[in-house]
């Protein structure tokens, strides 16, 4: 009998990756077999996250209760964010865990199974060529990483100091992964790093210094793939090239992730982001205008220290002006080993709490408004999911969810859809051709 593998996996869509990399080299040089069920694990992995502080209290909660349900002699281990900055804490407060394996160091995780209390949290560890085995969770798309690490200091960000320093991935390898997915058939691809329009500022050793933009040429050069999509762009590095090649090229999918953080250029500067209000307004306007059906997303950040109720409005100003497609919104949360946790110019928690509520409130107005103008169009729909309901569910290249009535067959191709129900989450529309 095979030994099996539970796997959790929190946050982004790099730690999705990273899990994706442990799967693989545990499949393939250790014999597990995935399971979804704990009970009956050998090996018990929870990928962690650390951004904000709420994931953090979870993870012991959720710990203790692994300990509890699992098999005789199963092996815990805990990954991610939070192994890389609490490191050996996570056993003194768990005992019971075999093993700590931090962000950074993901490609060893087949020698810390077999070493009990291995901590291994080495932030400059450099895995940036690291060959890892074969596993993707979707036959339909391929996350790719192209750097690892940031560069960038913004102060409430405990990111640097979990995956350290930015190391981009040569592109020979990058495009030699892309040619895999598309001869497995995945049309769509993935690019991953914290900073993508970053790449090429550094490389562990001698190699070809390309940057962002044409990288993406050489992607899409690749044949069999279709999508190109890619998270997190910075706005700070998105100069009239980048996105003119983004307006251009006809692979790469027309939603464009543009964190704002804050509209307050006073905030902006305290949160060492290198840009302000007008910049940010600019970009997202010469975006809109070369491509008049890109959908916008973003990230906002309210009560940061010191923000002021004119601090506050000017983001709610910038959305106004944007009208973004997407918004993920959440209260500053200080973390360990930032800049701003010293600040001491904190928001009052309900104000922080209301200021929330009502920028949500704000933007699914918006929303209402654009989901609206969906109603009677057409969008190519790329499909990847089936439903429980008797839906397949897919993509438009500008990241609109759609679902459809309809099985198997649809999955992996992409159609013609009319957009017949709308609302805020996911759209309804029928197969045209
Ligand atoms: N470069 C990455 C950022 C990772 S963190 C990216 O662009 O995806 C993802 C988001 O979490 C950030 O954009 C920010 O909006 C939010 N975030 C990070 N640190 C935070 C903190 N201390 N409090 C609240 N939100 C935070
Ligand atoms: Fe964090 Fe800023 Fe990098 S948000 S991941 S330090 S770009």
């Amino acid at each position: 009998m095979s030994k099996k593998l539970f796997i959790e996996t929190l946050g982004c869509a790099m730690n999705v990756r990273d899990s994706e990399h442990m799967i693989a080299e545990l499949s393939a040089r250790e014999g597990y077999e995935l399971t979804d069920n704990a009970k009956e694990a050998d090996l018990i992995l929870i990928n962690t996250c650390s951004v904000r502080e709420k994931p953090v209290h979870k993870l012991f909660s959720e710990l203790g209760g692994f300990n509890k349900i699992k098999k005789e002699g199963a092996k815990i281990g805990v990954c991610g964010c939070t192994a890389s900055h609490l490191g050996k804490e996570i056993i003194k407060k768990a005992p019971y865990v075999n093993f700590v394996l931090g962000a950074r160091n993901v490609s060893k995780i087949g020698e810390v199974i077999h070493r009990d209390k291995a901590v291994e949290i080495d932030i400059d560890f450099d895995e940036s060529q690291f060959a890892f085995k074969d596993f993707r969770s979707s036959p339909y798309k391929a996350y790719i990483n192209i750097s690892i690490g940031c560069d960038k200091q913004c102060t409430f960000c405990i990111v640097p100091k979990t995956r350290g320093d930015e190391i981009s991935i040569p592109a020979d390898l990058i495009v030699a992964e892309t040619r895999k997915a598309a001869e497995s058939g995945a049309k769509e691809v993935f690019l991953l790093g914290q900073n993508v329009n970053n790449y090429g500022r550094r490389f562990s050793g001698e190699h070809e210094k390309i940057n962002f933009t044409e990288l993406l040429r050489r992607v899409s050069a690749v044949e069999g793939i279709e999508r190109i999509r890619f998270t997190s762009p910075h706005p700070l590095h998105m100069d009239d090239e980048f996105i003119e090649e983004f307006a251009r090229n006809p692979k790469i999918c027309k939603s464009m992730h543009m964190p704002l953080q804050s509209g307050s250029t006073e905030i902006l500067k305290a949160m060492k982001r290198g840009y302000g209000k007008e910049w940010f307004l600019n970009r997202a306007a010469k975006l809109r205008e070369m491509v008049p059906d890109v959908s916008i997303s973003t990230d906002i950040i309210v009560a940061f220290p010191g923000e002021s109720d004119q601090d506050y409005e000017d983001t709610l100003d910038v959305m106004r002006q944007v009208r973004f497609e997407q918004i993920f919104s959440f209260k500053y949360s200080p973390r360990p080993l930032t800049e701003a946790e010293k600040m001491t110019d904190t928001v009052d928690p309900e104000i922080a709490s209301e200021r929330l509520s009502r920028l949500q409130a704000y933007q699914d107005t918006i929303l209402d408004e654009i989901t609206a103008t969906y109603r009677g169009r057409e969008f190519d729909v790329y499909f990847e999911e089936l439903r429980s309901d008797g839906y397949a569910a897919g993509r438009t290249d500008n990241n609109i969810t759609v679902k459809v009535k309809g099985s198997e067959e649809l999955l992996g191709t992409i159609r013609r859809v009319k957009i017949t129900e709308v609302s805020r989450l996911v759209q309804y529309g029928e197969i045209v051709a």
